[in-house]
């Protein structure tokens, strides 16, 4: 499948369909030769949501994507392909593959033309470009329309499959096991846990390295939509233990995944050692406004998030068992140096952009030598249109809060496009204090001291940004500020 990625609107490192709708990631596995596949539900035929089929799109290093054929095409009239996930099958527990170690399993949710949505598995012999539907389909059926998103990983120490589903309108997210793929049990279930929203949707579990400790620790992630804090949609996970059968939270918290309003459905992919880290990819869009958004101009509608490296990590005492979010490998991008001061004491950095073909960058602005006295000042940045003055602004107070504000890209005006956001943060004693970006033409992703805190948000500028300024202010005697702004290499052009 071809796509035109040259309009204002079409991100560079970031994934976008080639033409037609976008919404959850499904399916993501890498293979046995370190490509990554990325699957999604994908409406071929038009820019707003349906018609749900399984795109496809393959990467070596997460930024630069190949597109591939469709992937699972619904089977008759009225049928649609809904979320789910894949894994390979090398030791053909399945029965699906006698000949080879490079068998790939999905399982997705169809959604049935009498409305019942069911969990059903097909299979690929070819690595994970065409699939067959298992015969046996649905593998589990409750008679329910509000059953689904199943996504399934191996548990070493049981040698089992677990699989995860959502009972969407019930809150509860039950986990199966399975020794073949094709014949799940049902083994216990986790229910009204965090925010309830209205749904439970895309629940992800995975096992993640702790910082600092041998604890062999899984995290539960949970997509709600509708019903988020922000409204629409929103990701929050609960760190714990898995026996193989059963999930045991370390606490009674919800944990809020992103602080921005576009980071949605996010999924780990299957066969990440997951001994260093995780990897995952979101969806970068939010219901209450995805099929409105004005890229449908070029033919497309919705980006993937950056690949981020996942891990937990307990940022304070206070902040035990944060979920670590960071670009993954970002650097393997960077075309050149556009500003770089290592010394800036109080002072701005100017970037004029324009000629960068991508419009695509990454920053960071870096405060060192911080003491518990000197947790002073402000790193602001802003960019905005030359041609149009729009502006797009964010900044952090340092040992404190970071803000982001879309409002002045007026390229689409929606009263649940909402365009402040905030959080705060807690100085953890590490002597520095960071922010980091990427903007990509109308996504940003800014990062708080390298993924303790993030936030993921869509903006539609109605001509491109072109300059970047980068500000310290108040900024104690005693620190050093350090400032840098990289172009990034399109994936695309
Ligand atoms: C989440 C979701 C899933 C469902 C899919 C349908 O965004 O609603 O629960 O499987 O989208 O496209």
């Amino acid at each position: 499948i071809v796509g035109d990625y040259n309009g204002n609107l079409r991100p560079q490192v970031h994934y976008s369909p080639p033409t037609g709708f976008m919404n959850d990631p499904n399916g993501m596995f890498v293979d046995d030769t370190g490509l990554y596949h990325l699957y999604y539900q994908y409406n071929p035929t038009d820019t707003v949501a349906g018609n749900v089929h399984w795109g496809h799109a393959t990467s070596r290093d997460l930024y630069t994507w190949e597109n591939q054929r469709i992937a699972i095409f619904p089977g008759a009239p009225g049928e649609q392909i809904f979320s789910g996930s894949a894994v390979v099958d090398p030791n053909n527990t399945s029965g699906f593959f006698p000949n080879q170690t490079n068998g790939v399993v999905a399982f997705y949710t169809l959604l049935n033309p009498n409305g019942v949505q069911t969990q059903d598995v097909a299979y690929s012999t070819d690595g994970g470009y065409a699939f067959t539907k298992y015969s046996g389909n649905p593998v589990l059926d409750a008679n329910s329309t509000q059953f689904r998103d199943p996504k399934v990983i191996w548990h070493t120490e049981t040698g089992s499959w677990i699989m995860v589903t959502a009972f969407a309108q019930e809150y509860t997210i039950s986990i199966w096991t399975s020794p073949n793929l094709r014949e799940w049990t049902f083994a216990s279930n986790f229910s009204h846990h965090g925010l309830l929203g209205l749904q439970y949707e895309c629940p992800n579990l995975v096992q993640i390295p702790m910082n600092g400790s041998d604890d062999p620790m899984y995290i539960l992630y949970i997509s709600i939509n509708p019903g988020a804090p922000l409204g629409g949609s929103v990701g929050q996970y609960f760190p714990g233990h898995f026996n193989g059968t059963h999930f045991t939270p370390v606490d009674s918290a919800a944990r809020i995944a992103d602080f921005g309003k576009d980071n949605y459905a996010g999924q780990f992919f299957y066969g990440v050692p997951g001994t260093q880290h995780q990897i995952s990819i979101a969806w970068a869009s939010n219901w209450q406004y995805t099929n409105l958004v004005p890229t449908a101009s070029e033919g497309w509608r919705s980006a993937m998030s950056a690949p981020r490296r996942n891990y937990l990590a307990n940022v304070t005492d206070r902040i035990p068992y944060q979920l670590i979010s960071e670009p993954y490998e970002v650097q393997s991008m960077f075309s050149e140096e556009l500003a770089f001061n290592d010394s800036l004491a109080n002072g701005s950095v100017f970037v004029d952009y324009s000629v960068l073909q991508s419009g695509a960058l990454y920053f960071e602005a870096n405060v060192t030598g911080l003491t518990e006295t000197s947790l002073t000042g402000t790193l602001n940045f802003t960019l905005s249109s030359v041609i149009s003055g729009e502006v797009l602004r964010g900044g952090t107070t340092i040992g404190g809060d970071t803000w982001l504000d879309r409002g002045k890209t007026s390229g689409f005006d929606n009263v649940y496009f909402t365009d402040k956001f905030s959080v705060t943060g807690l100085y953890d004693g590490a002597g520095e204090w960071r922010i980091s970006g990427i903007i990509d033409r109308t996504i940003i992703e800014l990062f708080v001291n390298g993924g303790e805190q993030s936030a993921t948000s869509i903006f539609f500028p109605s001509s491109p940004l072109d300059t970047m300024i980068l500000r310290a202010g108040g900024i104690d005697g005693s620190a050093t500020v350090s400032v840098g702004v990289w172009g990034l290499r399109s994936g695309w052009l």
